[in-house]
């Protein structure tokens, strides 16, 4: 793009014109300055030509599990350029800015919830999840029964510890969850608990919380209304269902159901009768930021050991191309400087990013042209390294 632009980190003093950057782009209704929030998780980069915001985006700190471990992620959003500067590499400039500067202040990945998936994808993210909103009638839960040993009751703020444990549980055995801790996750218990009508728990015989249903129960009664549930997670399919049977229970007066699930969510092996239909879905990519950084931070299967050739073309962090050698073993990995005889998997950045974020087989990549090259025995190993399970999301920013 032309010079005469520069990029700087804005400050309160650009809250106004980000507002209403946002505002123009989404279609919300006009937000106040106040509302452009400034904290330790989250940075805002501007695009300026002299005074005047032409682009911006927006860095939070976030971390996200894989294989059991927290990996640093910029989790992007606000991306917006003004009409006047489309179409002339203000969004490429400015993202590109991003992600450095974050792979600089201890980024291993990126992601973000898109809108144009074609801007994304050149600058090397991928789809690896969805947010998807289903919607189910809520009399259609009413046949499942409660199991003798399994309790439920309305969480007080005394719970929320609890409640947060059972999220990092299903997060620690996830490949893409947000911790929901860290600076970009600050709502006290009070405040998390407020965020809803309810927060219902499921409880073993011995009152160890099991699992639980956040939920709002919306306006009015009868055709129309509607009960959302934003997390419906157990560790115990006694207690899943004991949760699925009290939101049956609202049939009478909410006739619909509206829950947010992601990956293989286990609401499709409970459903009794036909009846579920996806409302929305919210895609979500990611971006391997730093190759060598992202290997040492997430975890492996302890079962899996070897090593295998990796080349990477990677234009937009340049830092990431060349032959790697990647070596599993004792649950960890490395990628080092590639030497050896052998044909390397020869990966496009895309194709990184869906390898990384697992649950899928070497030879679909090869099939959708994103992996060439390597060896029978490569492919074993990473099919292996990268078994999943299934990239899921349950956070939209
Ligand atoms: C989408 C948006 C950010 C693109 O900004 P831009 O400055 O025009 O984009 P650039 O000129 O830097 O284009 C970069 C690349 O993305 C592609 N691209 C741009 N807009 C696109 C769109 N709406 N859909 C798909 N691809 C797009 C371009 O073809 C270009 O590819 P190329 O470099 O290979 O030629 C801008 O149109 C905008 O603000 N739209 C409204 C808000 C929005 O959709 N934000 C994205 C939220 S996820």
């Amino acid at each position: 793009m032309d010079s005469g632009f520069q990029i700087a980190e804005m400050s309160t003093a650009d809250a106004a014109a980000s507002a209403q950057m946002s505002a123009e782009a989404f279609g919300g209704p006009p937000q106040e300055a106040e509302q452009v929030t400034f904290d330790a998780g989250t940075t805002r980069w501007g695009l300026y030509q002299g005074a005047t915001l032409a682009a911006k985006t927006v860095a939070r700190r976030y971390e996200s599990w894989f294989g059991g471990r927290l990996v640093p992620t910029a989790g992007v959003a606000g991306v917006a350029v003004a009409p006047e500067f489309r179409g002339t590499g203000a969004a490429r400039t400015i993202m590109t800015h991003t992600l450095h500067r974050a792979r600089e202040s201890g980024a291993a990945i990126s992601t973000l919830f898109r809108t144009a998936p074609d801007l994304y994808r050149s600058l090397g993210y991928e789809q690896v999840a969805e947010l998807t909103y289903g919607r189910i009638p809520t009399g259609a839960l009413s046949r499942i029964r409660r199991e003798t040993g399994i309790s439920v009751r309305r969480a007080t703020v005394a719970d929320l510890p609890a409640v947060r444990e059972v999220y990092r549980r299903i997060g620690e055995a996830s490949c893409g969850l947000l911790s929901r801790t860290g600076p970009s996750f600050t709502a006290t218990d009070e405040e998390a608990l407020a965020t809803f009508s309810g927060i219902t728990l499921a409880e073993g015989a011995d009152g160890t919380v099991l699992g639980y249903a956040s939920w709002q129960r919306g306006n009015g009664f009868g055709d129309g209304a509607a009960i959302t549930v934003s997390d419906l997670l157990a560790v115990d399919g006694g207690a899943y269902r004991a949760l699925l049977s009290q939101l049956g229970s609202w049939g009478s007066v909410a006739p619909e159901l509206k829950i947010r699930t992601s990956g293989t969510d286990p609401i499709h092996w409970h459903i009794p009768g036909p009846g579920w239909n996806v409302e929305s879905l919210q895609p979500y990519m990611l971006r391997v930021l730093d190759a060598a950084t992202a290997v040492a931070a997430r975890g492996w299967p302890a079962d899996v050991a070897g090593s295998v050739l990796v080349e990477i073309d990677d234009p937009v962090c340049p830092w990431n191309s060349g032959t790697h050698r990647l070596t599993i073993g004792n649950g960890s990995a490395e990628l080092t400087v590639g030497t050896g005889a052998g044909d390397p998997v020869r990966l496009t950045v895309t194709g990184l990013a869906v390898l990384y974020a697992g649950g899928v087989r070497v030879d679909s990549l090869r099939r959708a042209g994103l992996l060439q090259g390597g060896t029978e025995q490569g492919d074993l190993l990473l099919d292996a390294a990268f078994a999943g399970p299934v990239p899921s999301i349950r956070d939209f920013f």
